[in-house]
């Protein structure tokens, strides 16, 4: 990839026979050898009960709730990518975070990083709280942050990096190690903005690495679905118990879809990289903009850990146009090419007001503390032909802010 990152391709942690990340996509779950009509493509099994021997003697499946055969493909391959032992998927990323908040038991404590997606956000003060989990939000791009806020009730530390919307990065190793000197705490490491194809959380530390697979695992925009990895057995054996339990599972045919959108991870994130960084100096020597967020720019504060933990960032930018909200709202209105429109990572183009729409379940003065301003605009670049990108961007910036202010 780009100079000074490591390669995605070849990182050390994949499991044999395949050393290389595009080959284990293809291939890992994937063997024609588990289908008696050896269908070279995983096919959509959408039965929802499976024939057993005799009363509670079953062969490898017996309800679709509790396992389904497309499934399993998908949550080999994703636990592959992730070098990880084991794989689960979810009906959304928001329900993956309700089943790993089950983990813990009333009286339990969350910390949180401060700048998550809304979604998040609201799960855990509006929703986990009501049944008795206590989070607080705090800046884990701060180590000292961290520390203070580890109490003897803490059992799980949330981390997304980089975050949605602000982009700040935190460094997942040195956090692992210090959640770790105490005791049992489990760390999240929400990876949907980098992939596994930039970020393995695993490998720095992270006991649980998860997907809003909505976005780049699946990168099509056509379905919602959520996915964790992790190594540990006792962690896995919960999960996949309370998998179950709760009902959390997508169906057979957005697996099949997910699966499929996994075997182009890895060229459609090299492109969102490259076009991403294009962009993001574009926007950060236009005079019309105030201030841009990628951590794949040298300006970025957490540059440097992005460039250890991660082996390129994806399409994501955040910026400030300069001027007021309405400013922000004649660029939206003026983009052409881009749809104006929540969600992000998938194949398209993608802009939205984060006060106004993905984050505006944060209280406001949360939104004001964390930099979600009336001027900030989120981008998800996407896999058209940048100078057509750059272009769309170009006039929109022209028709919304006139270059004196
Ligand atoms: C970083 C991040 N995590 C989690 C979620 C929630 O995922 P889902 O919409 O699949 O429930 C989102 C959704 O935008 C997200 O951006």
């Amino acid at each position: 990839m780009s100079a000074g990152y490591k390669e995605s391709d070849i990182l050390s942690g994949f499991q044999p026979p395949f050393e290389h990340f595009s080959t284990q996509a293809l291939h890992v779950g994937q063997d024609p050898g588990q289908w008696s009509s050896m269908a070279v493509v995983p096919p959509i099994s959408m039965s929802t009960t499976f024939k057993q021997i005799g009363p509670g003697k079953h062969a490898d499946f017996e309800y679709s709730r509790c396992g389904n055969p497309t499934q399993n493909c998908l949550e080999e391959a994703v636990a592959a990518l992730d070098g990880a032992k084991y794989g689960l998927a979810f009906a959304s990323g928001l329900a993956t975070a309700m089943t790993i908040a089950h983990l813990l038991k009333s009286g339990d404590g969350v910390i949180c990083m401060n700048d998550v997606y809304g979604g998040t956000n609201r799960y855990f003060s509006r929703v986990a709280s009501e049944m008795g989990l206590e989070t607080c939000f705090v800046d884990c791009t701060s180590l000292k942050c961290l520390k203070e806020a580890i109490k003897p009730n803490t059992k799980l530390v949330w981390i997304e990096t980089p975050t949605n919307p602000m982009m700040n990065v935190t460094d997942i190793k040195a956090c692992a190690e210090v959640i770790h000197e105490h005791g049992d705490i489990i760390l999240v490491v929400d990876n949907t903005f980098m992939s596994a194809y930039f970020q393995r959380p695993l490998a720095l530390g992270a006991d649980i690495c998860m997907y809003s697979a909505t976005k780049y695992m699946n990168g099509h925009s056509d379905v919602v679905m959520g996915l964790a990895s992790m190594n540990r057995e006792d962690l896995y054996q919960k999960l996949k118990f309370l998998q179950n339990a709760t009902r959390a599972v997508p169906s057979p045919f957005d697996c099949f879809l997910c699966n499929r959108g996994l075997k182009t991870l890895f060229l459609r994130m090299k492109q969102h990289f490259k076009n991403a960084l294009a962009v993001a100096q574009f926007l950060e020597a236009d005079p019309r903009v105030k201030k841009v967020f990628f951590p794949g720019l040298p300006s970025h504060p957490q540059y440097k850990v992005t460039k250890q933990q991660c082996t390129g960032t994806s399409g994501m930018i955040a910026f400030l146009i300069k001027g007021n909200l309405e400013n922000a709202k004649i660029f939206l209105e003026n983009l052409k090419m881009f749809s104006l429109a929540a969600s992000l990572g998938g194949y398209e183009s993608l802009a939205e007001h984060p006060a106004i729409m993905t984050h505006a379940s944060v209280p406001i003065e949360e939104r004001k503390a964390l930099g979600i301003s009336d001027t900030l605009i989120r981008l998800s670049i996407g896999l058209e032909d940048v100078t057509d990108i750059i272009e769309d961007l170009h006039q929109a910036l022209k028709a919304a802010v006139r270059k004196q202010i």
